[in-house]
């Protein structure tokens, strides 16, 4: 396996943009795009190749080294990622498909592209992730698959689920939207079961803009997810891409339009290169919120596991108005009048009108995602933050608790 050191650059040129006021509002999740990435888009947009081209395909290689797995597959969002597993695994009508009630919609809409019933489980309290009992008593004849996503970056407890799923004759798809750089006991995230399915959009632990992954090693997936990826059109048809000169294509299958461009890789490539780099600065914004924040009335996340790798990317608070005398609601607009940016990761799934009348799930019998939901909020965590902006959230923090 690669290690993740192995594909550090030297460090990246800051970008020459001015730092921000204090005054100015402090955008969540901000990326952090340096002269790397401007210089390495001018030459896609001189060469010509803005769409999928060699770019990617180095793209892939360097995530793939970075993962250690034999196959990865870019596409242009991790909602693309997710569905195309789904349908690499043969996942369609009639099968159940378990997930968290606690996790973004695409989690939940790809199952239901792919044609099947998405069933949702609790989540643990203390680390936001599946509960590995609760997805065993979901089990059914119809399950095919569970779906753990690494929520906030802290790996599941994959010994258990994949225990389960090879006791019950299940999938596994990891939704790893946060959890690039996260393992558990020494192996990569994305890796533990069929596909790993990874997210570049804009405010993940890098980006491409929008943009996702998928990691398998299984090298007839692998083929498969690339057809489907372009509009089904025969493997052969990704050398259209090259500089080898005409080549016919067939369409092999009805696929869909999700292959990324090579001014989406050309991002992808540097933001990789720095991933070390920009975890560490995570890593110690995390810290500190920890140490200054401990005395406040919040609960503040769980230090991560032993013997996992968590990947940072949410930093996230539970405002409990019984303790702070204020809804989160109330807490999010008081941050944004102290010129901070939040976000909310996540509503619970089943709080949504459409799985409501689609499934007819009840919040209620998701009492922890409902909780979690309600009481949640995410502080900015991105490595662009230099220690003034980290000072003025902890400022506005105390402020708005009165401390
Ligand atoms: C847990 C999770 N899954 C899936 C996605 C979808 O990722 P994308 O926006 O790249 O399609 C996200 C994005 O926010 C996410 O947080």
């Amino acid at each position: 396996m690669v290690s993740a050191a192995k594909a550090v650059a030297p460090p990246a040129t800051d970008p020459v943009k001015p730092a921000r006021s204090s005054e100015e509002f402090l955008i969540f999740g901000a990326p952090l795009i340096c002269e790397e990435e401007e210089q390495e888009i001018l030459g896609s947009l001189r060469t010509g190749w803005l769409g999928t081209g060699p770019k990617v395909a180095q793209f892939e290689r360097e995530f793939r080294q970075y993962k250690g797995v034999l196959y990865a597959v870019a596409v242009n969002s991790c909602t693309a990622a997710l569905h195309l597993s789904m349908l690499a695994a043969g996942i369609g009508p009639g099968d159940e498909v378990i997930t968290t009630a606690l996790t973004f919609c695409a989690t939940v809409n790809t199952i239901i592209h792919a044609g099947a019933t998405p069933v949702l489980v609790d989540v643990n309290p203390e680390t936001f992730n599946i509960d590995p009992e609760a997805v065993a008593a979901k089990i059914t004849s119809h399950t095919k698959a569970i779906v753990p996503v690494h929520f906030a970056g802290r790996p599941c407890d994959m010994d258990a689920l994949v225990t389960i799923a090879r006791q019950r004759g299940l999938m596994i798809i990891e939704d790893c939207a946060h959890a690039v750089e996260t393992t558990y006991k020494g192996k990569q995230a994305g890796t533990f079961g069929s596909f790993g399915c990874f997210s570049f959009y804009v405010t993940k632990n890098m980006t491409t803009g929008e943009g996702g992954m998928i990691l398998t090693t299984d090298e007839r997936h692998a083929d498969r997810i690339k057809i489907l990826a372009l509009h089904g059109m025969s493997k052969d048809a990704w050398h259209r891409f090259s500089d080898e000169g005409y080549k016919h294509y067939y369409v092999v299958e009805c696929g869909y339009k999700y292959n990324m461009m090579d001014i989406q890789a050309a991002i992808g490539i540097h933001q990789l290169r720095r991933i070390q780099k920009n975890w560490e600065r995570r890593q110690e914004i995390w810290a500190t919120y920890q140490k200054e924040f401990a005395g406040l009335p919040l609960t503040l996340p769980t230090q991560p596991d032993e013997g996992t790798r968590h990947a940072y990317h949410l930093y996230t608070v539970l405002i409990d108005p019984k303790r702070t005398n204020l809804t989160r609601d109330q807490f999010i607009a008081d941050m944004t009048a102290e010129n901070i940016g939040v976000g909310v990761h996540y509503q619970s799934i089943p709080v949504h009108p459409y799985y409501q009348e689609r499934f007819s799930w009840r919040p209620e019998d998701y009492p922890d995602s409902l909780r979690i939901g309600q009481q949640t909020v995410s502080l900015p965590l991105s490595p662009k933050l230099n220690d003034r902006d980290v000072a003025d959230v902890i400022r506005a923090v105390r402020q708005v608790l009165h401390h």
